[in-house]
């Protein structure tokens, strides 16, 4: 019993619904956000039926739309990259779903293999590249949807006009 409190549940909390948060159906934090794209990397008949690659230009398709946000699918073929660049005011969740990923951004490079993640600001400069031998594939979610990907030179600081590959 616990004393510094009245106020006790009595009974099972499950036998009254109205009590309990119903599921949301779109993702509204970071968390599920990340999480979103952990279900989908998880269930591969939603998108691997889906991934073409091209050795001409990085390949992207939308994967699907939610309210002010955006899922896309990216493929890889190895040497392909995104060149260092930022997401305007997007936020955004990167994650592998095949294949190792490059990462280089301010704070070093990392390897980012099946199933890693990274969750970004608007801002973030980084710039991804498949240094591998095989194909990767990744997923993509922005918050609110890319408008823009400002490119930048090395090492990372400073933006420059042309313009960048759609989305990375
Ligand atoms: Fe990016």
């Amino acid at each position: 019993m616990n004393s510094d409190s009245d106020l006790q549940i009595a009974g099972d909390i499950l036998e009254v619904p109205h009590l309990l948060q119903a599921p949301r159906e779109h993702p509204a934090t970071v968390a599920e956000f990340a999480g979103l794209a952990r279900s989908i990397a998880a269930d591969r008949s939603q998108w691997e039926h889906l991934v073409r690659y091209d050795a001409t230009s990085r390949w992207y398709h939308r994967l699907r739309t939610g309210p002010g946000y955006e899922v896309w699918l990216l493929s890889w073929v190895p040497g392909q990259g995104s060149g260092p660049h930022d997401h305007g005011r997007s936020s955004g969740v990167l994650t592998v779903l095949d294949g190792t990923l490059t990462e280089r951004a301010g704070r070093g490079t990392r390897a980012l293999t099946a199933g890693a993640q990274r969750v970004f600001a608007p801002g973030y400069v980084h710039e991804v590249v498949n240094d591998a031998l095989e194909p990767a594939v990744s997923l993509h979610i922005y918050y609110p949807g890319l408008t823009e990907m400002p490119m930048h030179t090395r090492p990372h600081c400073e933006a420059r006009t042309a313009p960048g590959p759609v989305t990375a």
